[in-house]
């Protein structure tokens, strides 16, 4: 699929994002090794997230989905899952493979993931070895360990593991294998990253302990289901809020969004930025901060981010980067180095994207930096399958001369399924077009109303 966006007059309204990636997961990945039913509303029905929920049925677990967003999942408790026939297709999804790993690693069978050509290419070293540490043998191509990947489980013992990155999905990995691990199991983190898995895994009953940057869970106590609303996706709504920042005269309101200060990063380097956003209705959703976010166009000026805000801010990085372009100074990103194993490599795609759109753009190690404002210009760009540079290059197209086309623009299905209605929602012009038949569809999902904020 194609997307192009041409230049953009003022966005206005309000938009609801898609339900939490990070938090979909978990909440069919615990709800299957719980006793007992949830049902899970806002579940985000996007690829990565489905491919979760197949793999559960895979494992042996009923889950149903009576409607959209709404998963029936019934706990299998974590001696319930059985071997799967097959290989377990992960798809796009780094998440679901890495968390998956470590769930099936106290089992006494063995799993085999696999995944599409971007994630055959990410390392599954970092989950590979605390699982050793911890007595799993993990089998993956070469010495990163890249799927497809085998996990041969059984009986685990608890460590003390401190990742060399701050990293939720080696932290969670890790802390589902202690589910079934004898004695208890400790990860210190470098830095804080996002902490929804030991929120969930309180919330359902485990015995986790929170100390700083250390966490401990003890195993033993019976996981019990909890019917949960997901909030809307931070990461999905910034685009909406980065949108609105840069195109002269907007102002958009991004409703029921996570708020999770663990997740929150880009707002604080935004605010640094003196960009013009207010948080109204804060309130409690899946035993997570919610609440609605106001983005109002004005000046930006230039920001130096990096340290413990990074890992805050991960997956929003490459977007500061588009916001970086129209602001005056030159803002420099650094300790970013993760970018470069996501779905794609993200601090060189998003060099190669700016610049081909006429940005001051210089790649760093471990970062960026980026001199503004500088007038960009539409232009064609492959999004290479990955799902949030195609997304950037969007934003950045609203705000520059001329039309940009974003080719296979389909992956942006994989996080945000109506990316483009959302934004003609809010008044920008892009058309997706799919075979031969451009589609400027009159659709516009029932979450987005025009000058409604
Ligand atoms: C995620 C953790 C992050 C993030 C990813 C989702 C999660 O990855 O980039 O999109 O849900 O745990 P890392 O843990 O590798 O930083």
């Amino acid at each position: 699929m194609r997307l192009r966006v041409p230049p953009s007059g003022p966005l206005s309204g309000s938009a609801c994002a898609p339900g939490d990636k990070s938090i979909s997961h978990r909440a069919a990945l615990l709800s299957a090794i719980a006793e007992g039913h949830a049902r899970i509303e806002g579940f985000l029905e996007a690829d990565d997230c489905l491919r979760t929920a197949d793999a559960l049925r895979a494992l042996g677990v009923r889950i149903d989905a009576p409607s959209v967003g709404t998963l029936e999942v019934h706990g299998a408790g974590l001696e319930g899952l059985r071997e799967p026939d097959g290989p377990l297709d992960m798809g796009n999804s780094g998440t679901g493979m890495r968390l998956l790993m470590g769930l099936v690693a106290g089992r006494e069978f063995a799993t085999t993931l696999t995944g599409d050509e971007s994630l055959s290419r990410r390392p599954m070293d970092r989950i590979a070895e605390p699982l050793g540490l911890m007595g799993a043998r993990v089998e993956g191509r070469g010495e990163r360990c890249l799927p497809p990947v085998t996990v041969h489980g059984g009986s685990l013992r608890g460590v003390t593991y401190r990742p060399p990155m701050a990293s939720a999905q080696v932290k969670s990995a890790v802390l589902m294998a202690g589910l079934s691990a004898e004695g208890a199991t400790t990860v210190v983190e470098p830095a804080a990253s996002r902490d929804h898995t030991e929120r969930m895994l309180a919330a359902m009953g485990a015995d986790v302990e929170v100390d700083g940057l250390t966490i401990t869970l003890r195993p033993g106590r019976t996981l019990r289901a909890r019917s949960m609303r997901v909030p809307g996706d931070f990461s999905s709504a910034a685009f909406l809020l980065v949108a609105a920042l840069l195109v002269e005269g907007s102002e958009v309101l991004a409703a029921g969004v996570l708020l999770n200060p663990t997740r929150t990063g880009l707002l604080e380097a935004l605010a640094a930025m003196g960009a013009d956003i207010e948080i109204a209705d804060r309130r409690d959703e899946a035993g997570e901060e919610a609440g609605d976010v106001v983005a109002r166009a004005g000046k930006l000026t230039a920001v130096e981010v990096g340290g413990e805000l990074i890992p805050r801010m991960i997956d929003e990085v490459p977007l500061l980067a588009v916001a970086a372009t129209q602001a005056e100074g030159t803002t420099v990103i650094r300790d970013a180095g993760e970018l470069r194993v996501k779905e794609s490599d993200r601090l060189a795609a998003m060099a190669r994207v700016l610049t081909a759109m006429g940005a001051d753009v210089t790649e760093l190690g471990d970062g960026l930096a980026i001199a503004g404002p500088t007038p960009l210009t539409g232009a064609a760009i492959d999004s290479r399958h990955d799902h949030r540079i195609a997304m950037c290059a969007a934003v950045a197209g609203l705000v520059a001369e001329g039309e940009t086309v974003i080719e296979g623009a389909e992956c942006i299905g994989t996080s945000f399924p109506g990316f483009a209605a959302t934004l003609r929602g809010l008044g920008a012009e892009c058309l997706e077009e799919t075979g031969f038949f451009p589609r400027r569809s009159g659709f516009q999902p029932d979450s987005v109303q025009r000058g409604a904020s």
